[in-house]
């Protein structure tokens, strides 16, 4: 596991977009995107510059299960505004939220995954060591699939919402073998909230009670914090 320390989220979003960039000089097709505070300075760098996706896939790890893509608060609308409009992709994927046959759904996305090998999957991490919205306790085996979000990653999230009543408490979620799946993973993290994560990620035992400590067994993973996510290792 190779670790970069920066001075702030944006030197970090600076390097995520810089590996990108090599990945895609390097024959790269499919990027695996995450949501979240973590990844907006990397994709403010992807859309300032002048690199073109429009030959690229995209698949997304996550969306709330009950919301409209039009909602401001949906994965969807997230990645509409944060990078695909302005940098369109050849397609992109993320889970239909809305989906009224969930298994249906949990299918047609491993299909998609499993059709579009991802070449660079970008990750944030939750406060409890989740990546994605794979909860302490998911099974390292698990492919796409329906969530129980838990209380403390509905509280961390609360704030994108206007209370806590508001958010969703189930989402449909990449599984962990899939992300695991991945030729190369970037995951990020920044401001002491996430500490403890990064701790159990890179120096903890490999346990499903810390989804992110399995990243320990993948060839090929850099994990870009800033001082403050790093400051317990
Ligand atoms: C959510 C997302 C994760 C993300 C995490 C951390 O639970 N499903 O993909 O990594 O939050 O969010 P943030 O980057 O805002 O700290």
């Amino acid at each position: 596991m190779k670790l970069i320390i920066t001075k702030d989220s944006i030197e970090g979003g600076t390097k995520a977009f810089e590996l990108i960039k090599d990945a895609m000089a390097n024959g790269a097709k499919t990027l695996g995107l995450a949501t979240g505070s973590t990844p907006l300075a990397m994709y403010d760098a992807m859309c300032k510059s002048s690199l073109d996706f429009s030959e690229m896939i995209s698949i997304n790890l996550d969306e709330y299960y009950g919301i409209d893509p039009t909602n401001a608060q949906s994965y969807h609308y997230f990645m509409q505004k944060h990078l695909f409009d302005k940098k369109p992709f050849k397609h992109s994927y993320v889970p239909n939220g809305l989906a009224k046959d969930i298994d249906q759904e949990v299918d047609r996305y491993n299909q998609i995954i499993a059709q579009n090998p991802i070449d660079l999957q970008i990750l944030g991490i939750g406060q409890n060591g989740h990546i994605a919205f794979n909860e302490p306790g998911t099974p390292f085996n698990s492919l796409t699939h329906k969530v129980d979000l838990t209380e403390s990653t509905i509280k961390a999230n609360s704030r994108f919402f206007k209370d806590e009543s508001e958010v969703p408490h189930q989402a449909i979620c990449m599984g962990i073998k899939s992300i695991m799946h991945s030729k190369k993973i970037v995951l990020m993290a920044f401001g002491k909230e996430k500490q403890d994560a990064i701790k159990a990620l890179v120096e903890g035992p490999i346990t499903e009670q810390v989804p992110a400590s399995i990243l320990q067994d993948h060839p090929d993973v850099t994990v870009i914090c800033d001082e403050a996510a790093s400051a317990k290792l």
